[in-house]
């Protein structure tokens, strides 16, 4: 059984929809302190009214692709506002299916933004041995089979999601030492606010159709926990064995 203590602090981007919502929620549920961050305060106060533990449910407003060289500087900030981290779920991103003839470099960085810089960056932050606890702190990025196998329209999108997977076994390896793992999931279909509208018709891929937010979030609370405390620099695939 996973539980946590409220002197456990856990960053969770993405907070305000899907799978960011289920992790904090779940952070919350089982005893941790969150600080949940997103750009929609609306959608942010929705989150905190359903989880179990309001008081340790901590709100930050802020669009992760403004001033991205800065996170790390941003993370200290929460850190002296909050205390040091022991984890960090990075589950903000955004999807967007662009034929190559509409592909140019200001969708791409539209893409790479948010999918890739603003968690590298972060993750500096986190790692900083002032931010974090220095026992077992955990970093989980969520990534997407998507980063691995092809389809049409996703240039940017896989490229973003392969890239922060070998940049996150890179950051893993280097900041082993420092007692910092990261690990990224990377789910298939699964039921959001971002596959609203499309999910249904991939039902049919998966023996048990498509995923629910708890069968990724589990997930991430596993590898955020100390029940994973040998496992680092991995990427899990969540797609009920389509691959
Ligand atoms: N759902 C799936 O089937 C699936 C499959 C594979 C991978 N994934 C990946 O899982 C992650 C989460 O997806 P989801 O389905 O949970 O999507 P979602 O419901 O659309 O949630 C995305 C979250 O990212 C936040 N976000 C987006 N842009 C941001 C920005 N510039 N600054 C700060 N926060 C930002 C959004 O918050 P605000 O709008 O409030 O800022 C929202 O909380 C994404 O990286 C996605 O690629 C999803």
């Amino acid at each position: 059984m996973i539980s946590f203590n409220k002197e456990q602090i856990f960053i969770v981007t993405g907070a305000s929809s899907g799978l960011g919502e289920g992790t904090a929620l779940l952070l919350n549920e089982l005893g941790a302190t969150v600080v949940g961050i997103a750009r929609n305060e609306e959608r942010l106060n929705a989150m905190k009214a359903k989880c179990k533990y309001p008081e340790n449910m901590h709100l930050e407003i802020r669009d992760l692709t403004e001033d991205i060289e800065n996170l790390p500087s941003y993370v200290k900030e929460l850190k002296n506002k909050y205390g040091k981290f022991q984890g960090l779920a990075y589950c903000a991103g955004i999807g967007e299916i662009a034929p190559l003839q509409i592909v140019d470099l200001t969708q791409m960085k539209k893409i790479f933004d948010i999918n890739y810089f603003a968690p590298v960056f972060m993750i500096k932050g986190f790692a900083d041995r002032r931010n974090n606890t220095g026992n077992r702190a955990s970093v989980v990025v969520i990534s997407s089979i998507s980063g691995i196998k092809s389809d049409k329209g996703h240039t940017s999108y896989s490229g973003s999601k392969a890239a922060i997977v070998a940049s996150c076994k890179c950051m893993a390896r280097e900041l082993a030492n420092s007692n910092v793992r990261i690990n990224c999931v990377s789910p298939s279909d699964v039921k959001t606010p971002m596959t609203a509208g499309k999910i249904e018709e991939e039902n049919s891929k998966y023996p048990f159709g498509c995923g629910d937010v708890s069968d990724v979030a589990n997930m991430i609370i596993y590898l955020l926990s100390d029940k994973s405390k040998w496992i680092t620099m991995q990427n899990y695939i969540i797609d009920c064995g389509y691959m």
